[in-house]
């Protein structure tokens, strides 16, 4: 097995340290490491963090090759720093059994770019009626103890109440895409003063906190895990804080596009900012970094999700919701929260990797950069300024809202379990 040795990289932002790889394992840590006959990969001026999690992303594998694949998304995720990513169940068809969810995770295996943990439906075809097979999904090849509906919210009481109480027995966790669907019918964009000026359909704050607030009042009667998924409102952010202080079992998560971008955007009619949930006020931004900063909100997770510019670049009210962000989202969390303050690297490396990796409870990854830990690891030049060019993505699709735009930092070098799979800014 080969060997490298990462040298002079500030480790989570702190002193600059040598770290020694030997095959699958980071085997030393310290100054003045002997290279031997390792690689030198010389890494002065740039942080080193743990591989990244995504709690959060849609591979569109099966049923919407078009716009990404697992061998295309995992790809993606590599350039982005990612070494572990968990795939969204809105597939074709729905990964609501053991069958899908095996294959989506072979497909995983077979591409080596990154580990790929297929997140369950919660519903049979998301349609919100009748349970998936949760068990049968947590006991296959794949593991699975993340399950959701996203895209869709579980908004049938019994159903989220039942559940809640299923995945209880192994541990798992319900990822809630919070939509109060008739407050949020014919909606086109944040319900406030840019769609009364536009004449858009809004789509309440409301129609999230409502959810939000039933399910953690019912996580905590059922004694069980909820995960709120892109919370992207103030009164989002105040409902968890209060959960939380209780000592209640729920966690969130918020993507970059929603500690950057406000609905402001949604005047030029481009419909790559349309999203789900929609791109909020300056007020909900700033409660958003907040609260990823104090930790009320766990962890980053993109809602990477690609669509074919078909799908994209049509009228605002066709076009599809979401917008790609494996590749950009370190970035986006250097320039809203390290470059103003917020965090540091060692927060980074808790918020984009730790936590993820233990609400999803994928082990190997989230680890410390320390000897005899998994060499899952990730080298980011802070100091690199360049514009977003969607052309050089390694995603299958273009979507994103950042085209054109100047953002910091640049992951150099992914490692899985030792293996670069990203080289100097570029696919290994
Ligand atoms: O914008 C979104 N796109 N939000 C979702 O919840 C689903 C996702 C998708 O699948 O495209
Ligand atoms: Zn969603
Ligand atoms: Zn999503």
């Amino acid at each position: 097995m080969s060997k490298i040795l990462i040298r002079g990289a500030k480790v989570l932002g702190g002193e600059p340290q040598d770290v020694l790889i030997d095959g699958e394992t980071i085997t030393r840590t310290g100054t003045g490491i002997e290279a031997g006959d390792a690689t030198v990969i010389e890494a002065a001026g740039q942080i080193l963090l743990p591989g990244l999690v995504d709690l959060h992303t849609h591979l569109r594998e099966p049923g919407r090759e078009d716009s990404e694949t697992v061998l295309t998304g995992t790809k993606a995720a590599a350039v982005g720093g990612f070494t572990a990513v968990h795939a969204m169940a809105n597939t074709f068809p729905v990964a609501d059994t053991a069958g899908v969810v095996e294959q989506v995770w072979r497909l995983g295996k077979e591409s080596g770019y990154c580990d790929v943990q297929p997140i369950g439906a919660v519903t049979v075809g998301l349609e919100g009626k009748q349970l998936a097979e949760l068990g049968a999904m947590h006991d296959s090849a794949a593991g699975v103890k993340v399950f959701s509906d996203d895209g869709k919210c579980v908004d049938d009481a019994v159903i989220m109440r039942r559940a809640l109480e299923y995945v209880k027995a192994f541990d798992g966790v319900v990822a809630q895409h919070a939509q109060e669907p008739r407050l949020t019918e014919g909606a086109q964009m944040n319900e406030g003063i840019v769609s009364a000026e536009l004449g858009l359909g809004g789509w309440p704050a409301v129609a999230e906190e409502s959810i939000i607030a039933r399910d953690v009042l019912l996580a905590a009667h059922v004694g069980s895990r909820v995960h709120i998924c892109h919370l992207s409102t103030a009164g989002s952010v105040e409902i968890v804080r209060w959960a939380k202080s209780k000592g209640w079992n729920v966690t969130a998560e918020v993507t970059p596009h929603h500690l950057l971008l406000t609905d402001e955007l949604v005047r030029t009619y481009n419909p790559v900012y349309k999203v789900n949930p929609p791109l909020r006020t300056e007020a909900d931004v700033m409660a958003l970094r907040e609260a990823l900063a104090d930790g009320t909100i766990d962890c980053v997770a993109t809602d990477h999700a690609p669509h074919p510019h078909e799908d994209k670049d049509c009228e605002w009210a066709a076009a599809a919701m979401g917008m790609v962000g494996l590749e950009t989202a370190l970035s986006v969390v250097q320039q809203t929260m390290v470059d103003t303050g917020l965090l540091d690297w060692a927060g980074v490396a808790d918020r984009m990797s730790a936590r993820p990796a233990a609400i999803g409870r994928l082990e190997g990854h989230g680890r410390p950069v320390s000897a005899g830990e998994p060499a899952n690891l990730t080298l980011v030049d802070p100091a690199y300024r360049g514009a977003v060019d969607p052309a050089g993505f390694a995603s299958r699709s273009r979507n994103t809202p950042y085209e054109g735009r100047e953002l910091p930092g640049r992951v150099t070098h992914t490692f899985l379990r030792g293996r670069a799979t990203v080289v100097d800014g570029k696919l290994a």
